[in-house]
């Protein structure tokens, strides 16, 4: 299973105190695949996709991005591997315009104003931020170009508020305005943790569609999510966690009808059904409060 991976964590093992938050848990992914990872509440998935992004450090484990070891690399090194994802809670630099969130996203793939040059590069680029010669025109120009492209795959959502500061937007505006981050990287894989919480339904039926299209450029993703539907419709793959272990991988139909997936829901709530407790107990995470952290 893992040759030909793209991505490849074996063995990704998470305590908090005595929690085993994430146990043992192997995850491979191939070039355009898309995986979801699904599970009741503190299953476990979150901290998986933390680890693997370098938001969290793993006690134990090692992932692998195109044969690179990427094992606990800083989040900054993770974005310029290629990997992009966005948060369950969402997350926008809320007094910044819609455009300079975006922009945000590109930072890893400015070349002019960025110089690789060892030790003194970052004096470099606040000079070259200051003077701005004409290289570091052309190239802003020509990212600003790219972020209006990338905002254009949510119709008129944001094209209207390129220059509006998220704080401004609607909760479900903020969490396109992430996903439009994440793509500005071109990243190698795609992360979403649950890209429709907190949205109604017609936003949730919106948003399937653009992950829909994402998938359909031919991307590598993986998707927390735990509205079924979404899953079953979108996955080539799906991997069941609770308690912190894999108990059931495979396709989306097969996972979803495991016994022991069932059985896991049932101890916590129905499958796919409706907002996950977290999001109503969590403090932040409510639709006037989530999204600007
Ligand atoms: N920073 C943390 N400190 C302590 N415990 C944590 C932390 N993050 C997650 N956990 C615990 O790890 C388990 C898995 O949580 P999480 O990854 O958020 O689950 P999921 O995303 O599947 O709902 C839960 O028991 C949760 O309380
Ligand atoms: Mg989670």
């Amino acid at each position: 299973m893992s040759s030909g991976a793209l991505l490849s964590a074996t063995g990704v093992t998470r305590r908090f105190g005595g929690i085993i938050a994430v146990d043992g848990v192997d995850l491979h992914v191939r070039e355009g695949e898309f995986l979801s990872v699904i599970g009741p509440n503190g299953a476990g998935k979150t901290t998986l996709f933390n680890l693997i992004s370098g938001q969290d450090r793993m006690d134990e484990g090692r992932v692998m991005l195109e044969g690179r070891d990427i094992t606990n690399l800083s989040p900054r090194r993770m974005a310029e591997a290629g990997v992009a994802r966005t948060f369950q809670h969402g997350r926008v630099f809320g007094n910044l315009s819609v455009m300079d969130n975006v922009l945000i996203g590109c930072h890893t793939r400015l070349r002019a104003a960025r110089p690789r040059v060892p030790v003194v590069a970052p004096v470099l680029e606040i000079l070259r931020a200051l003077i701005r010669p004409a290289s570091v025109r052309a190239e802003e120009a020509a990212m600003r170009e790219e972020v209006r492209a990338i905002v254009a795959t949510f119709g008129e959502r944001l094209t209207p508020r390129l220059d509006e500061p998220t704080y401004a937007l609607s909760y479900a505006n903020r969490r396109r305005v992430e996903i439009a981050r994440a793509l500005a990287l071109h990243p190698r894989i795609l992360i979403l943790d649950e890209p429709t919480a907190g949205m109604n339904e017609s936003e949730t039926v919106e948003m399937r569609d653009i992950v829909d299209a994402l998938k359909r450029q031919g991307r590598t993703i993986l998707l927390i999510e735990h509205k079924l539907d979404m899953v079953m419709r979108l996955s080539d793959r799906v991997m069941a966690m609770d308690n912190g272990r894999v108990i059931a991988e495979g396709t989306p139909a097969a996972v979803r009808d495991d016994p022991k997936v069932i059985e896991a829901y049932l101890g916590h709530a129905t499958i796919g059904g409706g907002e996950p407790a977290e999001a109503s107990l969590m403090p932040g995470t409510s639709r006037a409060a989530g999204g600007v952290q």
